[in-house]
């Protein structure tokens, strides 16, 4: 009972115990995501970058999943439809403000839509989950113009990442 009272205690303190302190949340316009590269929400939550569903396969899928629990529950897929073959993908912030996934070919697979044209586009993982493309110059930091919630990939998958919370 003692060491299951300190396993619990353990378990509940982790996500607090392992905050990233040099991680970047955010990628600024054209500046690229390279598979094996991650980004990391501000309080260490989530984290984004490339993924296989399993080691045997070559099909690479842009996600966000929990950084710390293991194993891994991923919570949203981009390309869901369209894997990148092998590890030459690219996520991109365009200066059409789109967040964009190049192929090892340089071939768009899949892009946002953003709502307007900005000078400084940034993509921000924020520390719920939620993946976001704002202004940079903007007063407002929630004035976003697109964002991962509008589009959930898996809502089972969204149901059981919340039991997490
Ligand atoms: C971003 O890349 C595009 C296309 O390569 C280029 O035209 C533009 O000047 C770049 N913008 C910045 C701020 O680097
Ligand atoms: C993926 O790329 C490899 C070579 O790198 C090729 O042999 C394979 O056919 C490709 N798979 C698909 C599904 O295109
Ligand atoms: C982006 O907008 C175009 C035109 O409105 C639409 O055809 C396309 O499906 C949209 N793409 C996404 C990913 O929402």
């Amino acid at each position: 009972m003692k060491s299951f009272r300190r396993i619990c205690c353990f378990c509940f303190l982790l996500p607090h115990f392992i905050v990233p302190s040099d991680a970047i949340d955010t990628l600024a316009l054209n500046e690229t995501l390279a598979d094996g590269k991650t980004i990391i929400s501000s309080g260490g939550t989530f984290e984004l970058g490339f993924y296989s569903p399993d080691t045997s396969s070559k099909n690479r899928y842009l996600g966000i999943w929990y950084k710390q629990v293991s194993p891994v529950v991923v919570v949203w897929i981009a390309n869901r439809d369209v894997p990148v073959n092998g590890t030459n993908g690219l996520l991109k912030v365009t200066d059409q403000a789109k967040l964009t996934i190049f192929n090892g070919e340089g071939t768009t697979i899949w892009s946002t839509n953003s709502t307007r044209l900005v000078q400084k586009p940034v993509a921000q993982l924020l520390d719920s989950g939620n993946l976001v493309v704002k202004d940079a110059a903007d007063a407002n930091p929630e004035n976003y113009l697109w964002q991962s919630f509008d589009h959930p990939t898996d809502t089972i998958i969204y149901c059981l990442g919340l039991c997490f919370l």
